[in-house]
């Protein structure tokens, strides 16, 4: 576990790099999950830099991850996207996982929209539904913020109470019947991965209040709270979790579902940018 003085060193390098290559000053930030790639397409006045080129940034490695943060304007908003995003499953520790979030920080973001693959726990969702997270659990059995607290960056004990804000939450559930999808809520488990759960892990987690499971999201969601954004979750229900359906849970299921949606997403997320 690195020292607070030699993180924030690394923070300060980042900002720096960034600032010296972009001019605009993103107040949003924004992660997106697998499928999702096309949002980086609506970027007007795009600077694009590969994570590889910059301090500190830990490497990509699943495939349909272009691994890149890309700064300039959508609907008016300056904004900064991760082009793909780091997982717990990749071996990565949960500082290098969230990093990304803190060089955000640092830049002056103050609000965060994060979006993922998600499996459906609910027998109401289906393949294809995008669902607005409400709330999560952290089954991971680990959290960003372990090891001595960043204390110019955020309390040693944050508050969770409202870590998907409510405002939010409820201005992207009133737009979404304009884009024809069902305004659904839902608590999200975050599992490590790489395997998919069991039947018994599944059931195990809806009688815990969860309605979708996935490898990602909670770690940034953890740490953007530390940091004081606000944020927006949603996921992508690509495939219903294991025992649910007679049928094999596949990776390829699951690219698949998320291109299939790609465009009601990307005009969506499109969307909530002009009412947040
Ligand atoms: Cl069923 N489980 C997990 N952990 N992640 C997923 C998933 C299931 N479907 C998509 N991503």
């Amino acid at each position: 576990m690195i020292s607070e003085k030699e993180y924030n060193s690394k923070l300060d390098e980042v900002r720096k790099y960034i600032t010296d290559r972009v001019s605009s000053k993103p107040e949003l930030g924004i992660i997106l999950g697998s499928g999702l790639g096309a949002f980086a397409d609506l970027v007007k006045d795009k600077v694009t830099i590969s994570y590889k080129d910059i301090p500190h940034f830990p490497v990509s490695t699943v495939e349909g991850h272009a691994g890149q943060l890309v700064f300039g304007k959508v609907e008016e908003r300056e904004v900064v996207i991760m082009q793909g995003r780091f997982h717990y499953y990749e071996g990565y520790t949960m500082q290098e996982v969230t990093f990304p979030v803190r060089a955000m920080q640092v830049l002056g973001v103050t609000g965060l929209i994060v979006t993922n693959a998600a499996g459906g726990i609910n027998q109401e969702f289906r393949p294809g539904d995008l669902i607005i997270i409400k709330d999560h659990l952290n089954m991971l059995g680990d959290n960003p913020l372990r090891g001595s607290n960043l204390s110019n960056l955020g309390p040693r004990f944050p508050d969770l109470s409202d870590a998907y804000n409510s405002e939010w939450r409820k201005r992207a559930l009133s737009i979404m019947q304009e884009y024809d999808i069902q305004p659904h809520e839902g608590v999200y488990a975050a599992m490590s991965g790489p395997s998919y759960e069991t039947p018994a892990e599944i059931r195990h987690l809806r009688v815990s209040g969860a309605d979708m499971v996935g490898m990602s999201t909670v770690p940034e969601v953890i740490v953007a709270n530390h940091g004081g954004m606000k944020v927006l979750g949603i996921s992508c229900v690509t495939n219903m979790a294991a025992g649910i359906l007679p049928q094999k849970l596949s990776h390829a299921e699951v690219m698949e579902t998320a291109e299939r949606v790609e465009k009601k997403f990307v005009d969506f997320v499109q969307g909530i940018l002009r009412v947040l």
